[in-house]
């Protein structure tokens, strides 16, 4: 099977990852911060050492801001939900997933919030500071915008809107599901308040771990309540973080994958990604020369993901076909951001995504190319 779906998941994990959730099952199982004894403390240990190096990886300045969740979705939940302010406004760009789109629209029907979506103006696939500047009103308290979009690969101008956020005190949600492992990310550079991602794509680890950076003083409330190893005797979630955020058991197992995958990507950073974009180039080019072909990503976007359509058939008919008789995976259809395929054109079709690593390889292209000449 030639693998080109790893913006839904990467499918091939480093040797290190196993074995660290391997070796999390077997030797620190215990429950970090939930009893006093030397293998609970052990655990707990590891937890927070995988924290220390999230905030690292992501300059969020604080380690215990750093929040783990279930994945990417739970922790854009956490951002929106709990930073909600009634009569407030949300800035959001069409390109947002549906893990945006539908907590906000949830706050929208029960009247906490207007909601505004911007598209970017002038030809361009990207959204740029510009598109967002006019939309801004004396009410809106959060702007929300992806780092990079699943659907096509392209990037926003994640640091000038930033800046603009910060000067103006309007709170900024970066999704960084697609970004993240593919591109630098600077918390504090890019003024990015919260931060969201996903531990199983770019950074390899296991599915079901994820997490929300914090950088704000105007920190999210939790939206989720229960034990929390401390302060047993209130009736309240306690104050102090992260506790105040993660009740229940954290899954040590996931969270150990999560710190080797994190390692290995510090650690191979320019080679993954001169390896991907050298690979995310060439599809882009052998794909401009096919006449039939109608391209939805940037010719700068060079993060793994290239995003087509071959015209008169729909995406799904195109990825079965590579399926099931050339045993090449893509993602078809919509990608669970709705407001990106309107504003591409493509609610009705999809639109075929090939996302790739750097475990891909030129010669799986090549064939890629050569069998959708032939389709
Ligand atoms: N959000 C993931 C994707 O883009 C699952 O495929």
């Amino acid at each position: 099977m030639i693998y080109f779906d790893n913006a839904a998941t990467t499918f091939k994990k480093p040797l290190c990852v196993k074995i660290s959730t391997l070796i999390a099952l077997n030797k620190y199982s215990a429950n970090p911060g939930r009893s006093g004894h030397k293998l609970s403390i052990k655990t707990a240990q590891k937890v927070l050492e995988t924290r220390i190096n999230v905030a690292k990886f992501f300059n969020c300045p604080n380690f215990e801001s750093v929040i783990f969740t279930k994945n990417c979705t739970e922790a854009l939940n956490l951002a929106i939900l709990g930073s909600a302010k009634q009569n407030s406004n949300v800035v959001v760009s069409c390109f947002e997933h549906n893990s945006v789109l539908r907590p906000l629209k949830h706050l929208e029907d029960m009247g906490v919030i207007s909601l505004t979506i911007i598209e970017p103006q002038n030809n361009a696939l990207h959204i740029k500071l510009e598109d967002i500047k006019e939309k801004i009103q004396a009410n809106t308290k959060m702007v929300c915008v992806n780092h990079i979009s699943n659907v096509t690969g392209n990037l926003n101008e994640i640091e000038k809107i930033g800046k603009f956020c910060k000067d103006k005190n309007i709170t900024f949600l970066v999704d960084c599901a697609q970004s993240t492992g593919h591109i630098k990310i600077d918390m504090k550079k890019q003024n990015i308040d919260l931060l969201a991602f996903a531990g199983h794509k770019g950074l390899f680890a296991p599915q079901s771990i994820g997490g929300l950076c914090i950088n704000t003083k105007n920190s999210p409330k939790a939206i989720l309540f229960g034990g929390t190893g401390t302060n047993s005797q209130d009736l309240y979630q306690p104050k102090t973080i992260p506790e105040y955020y993660e009740s229940g058991t954290v899954s040590t197992p996931l969270i150990l994958g999560l710190n080797s995958g994190l390692k290995y990507v510090e650690k191979n950073f320019n080679k993954i990604t001169n390896k991907t974009k050298k690979l995310t180039i060439y599809l882009y080019n052998e794909l401009l020369k096919i006449e039939d072909i109608i391209l939805y990503t940037e010719k700068e976007s060079h993060f793994g993901v290239v995003t087509f359509n071959k015209k008169n058939m729909t995406s799904t008919e195109v990825a079965t076909i590579l399926d099931e008789k050339y045993n090449i995976a893509v993602r078809s259809g919509l990608h669970c951001a709705p407001l990106a395929h309107k504003f591409l054109g493509t609610t009705n079709n999809g639109a075929i995504r090939i996302s790739i690593n750097h475990f891909n390889k030129l010669h799986e292209i090549k064939k890629f190319i050569k069998v959708l000449k032939r389709i």
